[in-house]
């Protein structure tokens, strides 16, 4: 499972209720208004600051300059703005040549994509230049590296470990006649393999463009400084856009201020479905519209599935029905606030039926936000994924119904913040367990009983990832568990020997 096939979603997402067209001319009108006289009132305002602070005691006005930015923080809510440590100095090294990378996939394939890329190129001593993200994949989001990640952030942060540039010096340009070497490296390699194979091709070319990034880098065997650099790239120095950030943090601010709230990745979207042919609970019509898709799309290899068979094995994603059964069967009630953290959702909101039916206090980030503030993200998939990435981050509970890169990654990313609760759910045993209980053999306390019993030890607990020699697609995920990051103020191995769920702070 890797490349396109997975990790991107659909996200056209829900059309807004068309809006008459004066209206909209008119919203807008009075929101560049707005804009334009807040604007023209900041700048008076900051202007006469420093005409007074000049001509006054510069530090009394330094003092209320600082609180006045301190209150239009508040104001613009723009927050959570932690002030970044100093940045270190450079790395002194002789650069081999440059690494150009394009990245495939969906956000966060590509994000972790991009932290093993900075891996490389720091144990190769390469000048890596800022990744190309996926365009060409099915959802085709347009964002540039820019558009979804603080480059300037990215830049800077890792400065001390590896020299970063926007573009390739232009004496590289294809436009000059001058052709890269383009490759894709193999697939879960080690050091070595960057060393022997890839290291002595920069004695022949200056710039080498990986033209695929999934998964390229093993997940365990790696020199530890290479894996707490995998982390920091992934924990420091990928920030959101500050944009994207402001929107993430109000959708955050929201639902916290109406408790505690778990995020729900339902992993319901027509890509998905497409793609793993899982059609169970699907019309027949619905079965064929997927088939179709699946046909249509070569980079999807296997064509003829059967859904029962996949599904027996826990390779399907829950239909919402199923989460709504195992989501109570976990104990969850009626009071729960959960948020749907995915695209469109197939077959719409009529296909939630039962789950708002059990969980009336169910949002989406359409129903949290006015259109106007989504409008910008609307048509890219990437950045509507970001949000639902923060506030997946962030809520109390995180449960995925299907174990894809968003998953994983997010899973990772809470084991980082001190092992927050991710119900990692057993898709195959669920299965089984539902099918026994909707058939009548499993009244629904024992049934119940069974999922909690099922669960006790998968919540995201301390564990170590485990390692299959020759198979890494079946081992543990390193972002999903990065075992090396998650243990600094204490001992390692008690903590993951133990099974201890202390958690880190
Ligand atoms: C970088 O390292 C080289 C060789 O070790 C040294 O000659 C040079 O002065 C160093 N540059 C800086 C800026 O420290
Ligand atoms: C990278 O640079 C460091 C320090 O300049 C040097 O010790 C190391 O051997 C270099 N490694 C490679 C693969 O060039
Ligand atoms: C990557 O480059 C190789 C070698 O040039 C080529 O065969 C392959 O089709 C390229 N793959 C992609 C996804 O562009
Ligand atoms: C998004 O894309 C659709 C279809 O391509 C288009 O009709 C719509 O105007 C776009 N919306 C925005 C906000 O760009
Ligand atoms: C995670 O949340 C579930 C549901 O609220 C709870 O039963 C479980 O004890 C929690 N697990 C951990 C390790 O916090
Ligand atoms: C329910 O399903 C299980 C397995 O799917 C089967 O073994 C059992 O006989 C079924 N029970 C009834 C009452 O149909
Ligand atoms: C779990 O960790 C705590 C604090 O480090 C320790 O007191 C306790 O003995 C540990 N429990 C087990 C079962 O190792």
């Amino acid at each position: 499972m890797e490349g396109r096939s997975e990790g991107v979603q659909l996200r056209s997402d829900k059309i807004p209720a068309p809006v008459p067209a004066p209206a909209i001319q008119r919203t807008r009108l009075q929101v560049w208004f707005i804009r334009v006289c807040s604007s023209i009132l900041i700048w008076t305002c900051f202007v006469q600051l420093v005409a007074v602070s000049e001509l006054w005691q510069p530090r009394l006005l330094a003092g209320l300059s600082n609180r006045l930015i301190g209150f239009t923080k508040v104001s613009f809510q723009v927050e959570e703005v932690p002030l970044s440590p100093p940045l270190l100095p450079p790395r002194n090294y002789t650069s081999n040549g440059f690494l150009k990378v394009s990245c495939n996939g969906g956000l966060n394939q590509m994000r972790a994509a991009i932290c093993d890329m900075v891996t490389v190129a720091r144990l190769l001593n390469l000048t890596l230049v800022v990744p190309e993200l996926d365009k060409t994949s099915f959802w085709a989001d347009p964002s540039d590296f820019e558009d979804i990640f603080d480059v300037k952030h990215f830049i800077d942060s890792l400065r001390d470990e590896v020299r970063i540039v926007r573009r390739l010096p232009k004496r590289f340009n294809r436009k000059y006649g001058y052709q890269p070497f383009e490759m894709p490296p193999v697939s879960w390699s080690n050091e070595k393999y960057y060393l022997k194979q890839i290291l002595p091709l920069f004695d022949k070319y200056k710039v080498i463009h990986f033209n695929r990034t999934d998964t390229r880098l093993a997940n365990n065997g790696i020199p530890l400084y290479l894996q707490k650099l995998r982390c920091r790239v992934n924990f420091q120095a990928l920030k959101f856009t500050p944009e994207i950030e402001a929107l993430g943090y109000k959708l955050v601010r929201i639902l916290q201020g109406k408790g505690p709230f778990l995020a729900l990745h339902l992993r319901y979207e027509m890509d998905m479905l497409a793609f793993s042919g899982c059609t169970h609970g699907c019309s027949k019509e619905e079965a064929e519209e997927l088939k179709r898709l699946r046909y249509a799309f070569p980079w999807w290899r296997e064509k003829e599935i059967v859904s029962e068979e996949k599904r027996s094995q826990g390779l399907c994603p829950l239909t919402p029905e199923e989460a709504a059964l195992v989501l109570q069967a976990l104990g969850f009630d009626k009071d729960t606030q959960i948020y749907i953290a995915s695209g469109e959702i197939y077959g719409g909101w009529r296909r939630l039926a039962a789950l708002r039916t059990a969980f009336p206090q169910i949002v989406k980030k359409e129903m949290l936000l006015d259109p106007e503030e989504l409008r910008q993200f609307q048509n890219h998939s990437s950045q509507m994924a970001a949000l639902d990435f923060m506030v997946s981050i962030a809520s109390n509970i995180f449960v995925p119904t299907y174990d894809g890169n968003m998953a994983r990654l997010v899973e990772g990313h809470r084991r980082y913040l001190g092992f927050k609760n991710t119900t990692q759910l057993d898709r195959r045993k669920l299965v089984e367990l539902l099918d026994l209980h909707q058939n009548g053999t499993l009244l629904w306390d024992e049934f119940s009983v069974r999922v909690r019993l099922a669960h006790e030890k998968k919540m995201g607990q301390p564990t170590r990832r485990i390692v299959i020699a020759d198979k890494p697609k079946e081992e543990d995920y390193f972002y999903a568990n990065p075992q090396e990051c998650l243990c600094e103020r204490t001992s390692c191995d008690d903590l993951l020997l133990s099974g201890n769920s202390t958690t880190i702070q």
